[in-house]
């Protein structure tokens, strides 16, 4: 078990985007301490990689949270797979930056469908084996673009500030189900989402972040887990919650 994390044992989860970067690092982590993880991804071969890198305790299946069909069947091959259902970790999502006045209304589309009907489309799929199972934890991750403007970042941001306003409403609507529903808001993030940055050689390290650099996957992935302990009874005061993760100079 990691340090300070508590178990997941007995716990089932599915992390969207699981195939590399944080979704990687949460899927490890999360079995690590005992959860049985379904990695979803539409990359299959990294997707199949972190599974078996994993073991028995991981399955992988392809699947685009973009579509309701695809929700569907990742939540039913869940259960069929391990039984139950106590955790949704949206993490999937894309990122295009460029100036309202040149992205085109395609791309600013794609942006909302996979970042935040993508999450809309997973917390309808998930509530009925979360009430199943007698409650449940959904983690939406954000962003720090989804707290403040950020030039070039009108798509994913406005994404990213809906995410925060879906949360904040499906933690009212289901929490008298035992559902908890999170938001992590990371910083400037090492994944390969960011790669064309090259943030780690960047001179003068990172002055508007709190420590200086950027932040590593295995950092949300344990905040990730953090806001969803498993509380005998959740209360309010665990829902809702918005977790900043270290960088405060940029996006995505
Ligand atoms: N890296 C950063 O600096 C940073 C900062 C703030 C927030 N975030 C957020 O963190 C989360 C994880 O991003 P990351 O940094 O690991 O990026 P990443 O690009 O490394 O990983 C994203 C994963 O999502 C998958 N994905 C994309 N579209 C999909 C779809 N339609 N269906 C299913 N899977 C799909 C990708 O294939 C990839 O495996 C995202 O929500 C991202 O917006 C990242």
């Amino acid at each position: 078990m990691s340090d300070g994390l508590a178990d997941l044992s007995g716990k089932v989860a599915i992390i969207t985007g699981g195939g590399r970067g944080q979704g990687e690092a949460e899927a490890r982590l999360f079995a690590s301490l005992g959860a049985r993880v379904v990695v979803t991804d539409i990359l299959e071969d990294e997707g199949q990689e972190v599974a078996a890198a994993i073991g028995d305790s991981a399955r992988f299946t392809r699947h685009d949270v973009g579509s309701a069909d695809g929700w569907a069947e990742a939540v039913a091959f869940a259960c069929n797979e391990f039984g139950r259902l106590d955790v949704l970790v949206n993490n999937a999502a894309i990122c295009a930056v460029a100036p309202i006045v040149d992205q085109s209304v395609d791309e600013f589309e794609r942006m909302l469908r996979v970042n935040l009907v993508g999450p809309f489309l997973g917390i309808k799929a998930v509530v009925e084996p979360m009430k199943a199972a007698g409650g449940g934890s959904i983690v939406n991750i954000s962003s720090q673009a989804g707290l403040q403007g950020l030039a070039g970042y009108g798509a994913y941001g406005s994404s990213k500030w809906g995410l925060r306003g879906l949360t904040k409403v499906a933690s009212i609507e289901l929490g008298q189900y035992g559902i908890r529903v999170n938001t992590v808001y990371p910083g400037m993030i090492d994944t390969p989402m960011i790669a064309h940055l090259n943030v780690r050689r960047r001179p003068g390290g990172h002055p508007g972040s709190p420590l200086n650099r950027v932040g590593a996957p295995e950092e949300v992935a344990a905040l990730s887990r953090s806001s969803h302990r498993m509380a005998p009874r959740m209360s309010r005061a665990r829902t809702s919650w918005s977790m900043v993760a270290p960088a405060r100079d940029g996006f995505p």
